[in-house]
């Protein structure tokens, strides 16, 4: 079926937070940059001049050294992966149902995009410098200055030196074969596979090696996993890495009108880590009893894996419901009060979409 022009949802102009409807989503193993989310904490989009912008990789190595962007593309050689990126704030709209989650963003389904990224790996880029012996943490910081909290400094995030050296972390400067646009952090972002989105850091102008986790805000205070009754503070909760198993019904949309009958439902399953997904489940009576969906070829290891489901809609109101296994045989639960959390991150409760068959 042919997608419409997308429309996002603007949650705020400043700093730009936009997704697009479930619906742009759908049925495809990449989405197209005019439907890609967009997640943003500084109020101002930085853009570096790729003719003058330098790389710095510094802190524990043997040698520290500044590359421009034609040294990248000439010392290296280039690498594309299709990876799905998702924010650990998507669906949180969901968790805000439970109870309020003041100054956060209320994310529906669509803070998710899988593209297809292409540039050098960040392995090749450590080796060339030689991460010292004693190194455990590789941090990324972009050019965007944010204000959290009080403070303003720039996006600074890591990962741990295992990750940072495996192969399918990525120095992209493309984007489905584009030029990576300014909105996604031109001219050289971090694409980290399997782990939320807060790690690919956008307008990348440093790589530091160290050993600890960085003491940026956003790894040190946010996107950390509190328990319902805290509130945020350095150092408290489970830092957020690899995604957690999640998946959604991508069309119909929530809400629409369908014919009775066999009706198509389609979704995406994302395993997070480096697990996979295993399967899909689909129930039409609240999870009481559940049949398999069947899962389309996958686009490569790191992305989303596309489902679908025919279901026979009787006429009237029906919800359906849709749950994913991981290879670790991690199921999503059923109930976003299950996993409230005060920063509502990480609702990977069950998908649900609501169906009105005439
Ligand atoms: N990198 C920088 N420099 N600044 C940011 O605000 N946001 C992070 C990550 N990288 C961010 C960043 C978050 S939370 C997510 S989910 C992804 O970028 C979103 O990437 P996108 O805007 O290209 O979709």
């Amino acid at each position: 079926m042919p997608h419409p022009p997308v429309e996002l949802t603007v949650h705020s102009a400043q700093p730009y937070n936009a997704e697009p409807p479930r619906t742009a989503l759908a049925g495809r193993d990449i989405t197209p940059l005019e439907a890609f989310y967009h997640r943003n904490h500084a109020p101002e989009m930085p853009s570096p001049d790729p003719g003058t912008w330098t790389l710095r990789v510094d802190g524990m190595v043997e040698r520290p050294a500044t590359f421009s962007l034609g040294a990248l593309r000439e010392r290296f050689r280039e690498h594309s992966e299709v990876v799905t990126l998702q924010c650990a704030g998507n669906r949180r709209a969901g968790l805000a149902e439970v109870a309020d989650l003041p100054g956060e963003t209320p994310w529906g389904p669509g803070a998710t995009g899988t593209a297809r990224w292409s540039g050098v790996r960040l392995a090749d880029v450590l080796r060339e410098v030689g991460v010292e012996p004693g190194a455990t943490d590789v941090e990324f910081t972009g050019a965007d200055v944010t204000e959290e909290p009080g403070a303003p400094a720039p996006y600074a995030v890591s990962v741990p030196r295992e990750k940072a050296l495996a192969h399918e972390v990525l120095l992209a400067w493309s984007m489905n074969g584009e030029p990576l646009p300014v909105a996604h952090g031109a001219p050289v972002r971090v694409v980290v596979p399997g782990w939320i989105g807060a790690r690919s850091v956008k307008w990348l102008e440093r790589v530091t090696v160290a050993d600890r986790p960085s003491d940026g805000h956003y790894q040190a205070v946010a996107y950390r996993l509190l328990p319902a009754d805290a509130s945020p503070a350095r150092g408290r909760g489970v830092p957020l890495g690899p995604i957690a198993v999640n998946a959604d019904v991508l069309a119909p949309a929530d809400g629409a009108e369908v014919r009775s009958g066999p009706t198509q439902v389609t979704g995406y399953a994302l395993a997070g880590g480096d697990r996979t997904v295993v399967r899909v489940d689909v129930s039409t009576d609240d999870g009481r009893t559940w049949r398999e969906a069947d899962l389309d070829p996958q686009a490569s290891r790191w992305s989303w894996r596309l489902w679908h489901a025919e279901l026979d809609l009787p006429p009237g109101t029906t919800r359906v419901v849709a749950r994913a296994w991981d290879s670790a045989a991690g199921v999503q639960p059923a109930d976003p009060a299950e996993v409230w959390n005060p920063k509502g991150y990480v609702n990977n409760s069950w998908a649900r979409v609501t169906l009105h068959a005439v």
